[in-house]
């Protein structure tokens, strides 16, 4: 193969179409993950390979903004078995702490299977020799071992962008000896938190039987999957975010204007707090709106002072339980308005939809504090572009325990979702901060992300994947 030195793995390709013209118009998505890849991707004749999006659809290979993207076809079949059912209602919940019941279905399972395959085919065939392949998240685990036995001499590295659970969770899995046979074709395997990666050892210890030394695994060859022996490193590489570029559109005069125009619009409350995630079980938005609302119902909170705006963006809506949470969240949120608001005064504004680019920054530029309840995430990525867009270093960002973010980003508020008292009394603190601790703690904050960005992260996680593979031959 003469293909790419560079190739990139994911369920979804970085980029949107728009159909509403007479011609269809792609245009890339602005996630932080294509970010940090794109400069690769240019750099090195890069390559992504991925889903669009659209079922039955077969498009053909084009290039933007410098990257070639290789879609891959989804059947409507394999977006129900596949995507919706084993990776999102298998894996995803089974991987967030079992807050929703996982369903396992064998036929789920073959279909995964069988879309695996076909990513590590169109991978196997993208790269060119000696080629990095650096595939993402729990969708396609098991693509470093089906890449590795097509293409020994390329460099797998693995991210796992969601938490990886407790070996004891994890032993739920029906297939949870192919999952990690799967992971470990990588030679590099990256998760968000350290105890994400201690997790994944432990697994591979207990439930694989290979054995470790701190972070690396002793994979022994598998005539089954046609891979020979090797060490795999498993470490943690904490994502984040693209802090420049968001720290210069917090600084555009039109998005500073913008946010004025928010607060005004909103009433100008002494207080706006701001709650922005995707509308999924895992974010704590229940538990977040019950402190909310006894806070107003005990008076502790003035709707004529204080406003909450939620944005919940529509997420992975044929999934039953997405259907149920959406439920819960918008029946909670018209109890309290229809309780708490009054002509004038809106308690909580709730948006069902996604805002553009620039009016969410204009958003976290407006918002005192934003709060994050997630009752278990692999980082929150919206934490840390609060505070790249907090450019007067003020403002209080409210942080759930269980986002991966907290490891180290301490000097927010820390919360248990769980405790509805202690939730309610840290948004009250919140509230009630003095302008030089809040201060503190956001400098604090935005020095750490500053230095720590998404440019840094690719970087360490790609520079550690090259330095193993030139070792590869005295490790073996
Ligand atoms: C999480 C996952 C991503 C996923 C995203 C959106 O962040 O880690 O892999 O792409 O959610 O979910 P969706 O199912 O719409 O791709």
């Amino acid at each position: 193969p003469d293909g790419a030195d560079f190739v990139v793995v994911a369920n979804r390709l970085p980029v949107d179409r728009d159909d509403s013209g007479p011609e269809p118009v792609w245009t890339t998505s602005p996630g932080g993950l294509v970010t940090a890849l794109a400069p690769v991707m240019q750099a090195n004749d890069g390559a992504w390979i991925g889903w669009a999006g659209i079922p039955d659809e077969d498009i053909e290979p084009f290039d933007i903004d410098g990257m070639h993207l290789v879609p891959l076809t989804l059947s409507s079949d394999e977006v129900v078995s596949y995507y919706e059912g084993f990776s999102n209602a298998t894996l995803w919940p089974l991987y967030h702490d079992v807050i929703v019941a996982p369903e396992f279905h064998r036929t789920w399972w073959e279909s995964y299977l069988r879309v695996n395959t076909r990513f590590a085919e169109a991978a196997a065939k993208t790269a060119a020799a000696g080629a990095t392949v650096w595939v993402h998240d729990y969708q396609l685990q098991l693509v470093p071992a089906l890449v590795r036995a097509l293409r020994p001499d390329v460099s797998i590295g693995f991210f796992n962008h969601i938490p990886f659970p407790p070996a004891e969770l994890f032993a739920q899995l029906p297939w949870r000896s192919q999952i990690l046979n799967g992971l470990l074709g990588a030679d590099l395997i990256g998760f968000q938190r350290p105890a994400d990666a201690a997790n994944f050892r432990r697994a591979a210890r207990v439930h694989a039987g290979f054995a470790t030394k701190s972070s690396q695994i002793r994979v022994p060859e598998n005539p089954e999957s046609g891979t020979g022996a090797h060490i795999a490193e498993a470490r943690a590489f904490p994502i984040s975010v693209d802090t420049p570029t968001l720290d210069a559109a917090a600084r555009d005069p039109e998005t500073i204007a913008r946010a004025q125009e928010i607060r005004s619009d909103l009433g100008d409350p002494e207080t706006l707090i701001l709650g922005v995630d995707r509308l999924d079980y895992t974010k704590g938005i229940s538990h977040r709106l019950k402190a909310y609302g006894e806070l107003l119902a005990d008076g502790s909170i003035d709707p004529e002072q204080v406003t909450l705006v939620q944005i919940a963006t529509p997420s992975r809506e044929r999934i039953e339980q997405y259907q149920q949470i959406r439920t819960d969240v918008e029946l909670a949120a018209g109890r309290i308005n229809g309780e708490h608001s009054d002509l004038g005064t809106t308690a909580i504004h709730y948006f069902h939809h996604s805002f553009p680019r620039e009016e969410m920054t204009a958003l976290y530029l407006a918002a005192d504090i934003l709060l994050v309840t997630a009752l278990r995430d692999g980082m929150n990525l919206v934490a840390k572009e609060y505070v790249a867009c907090r450019t007067g270093e003020d403002g209080v960002l409210v942080l759930s325990e269980f986002a991966g973010a907290a490891d180290h980003m301490n000097q927010a508020v820390l919360v248990n979702p769980h405790d509805i008292d202690g939730l309610k009394a840290n948004i009250l603190r919140a509230i009630e901060m003095e302008p030089a601790e809040r201060r503190r703690r956001m400098r604090a904050l935005r020095r750490r992300l500053i230095r720590d960005d998404v440019q840094s992260w690719s970087r360490s996680f790609l520079d550690t994947l090259e330095a193993l593979d030139d070792d590869k031959d005295l490790r073996r």
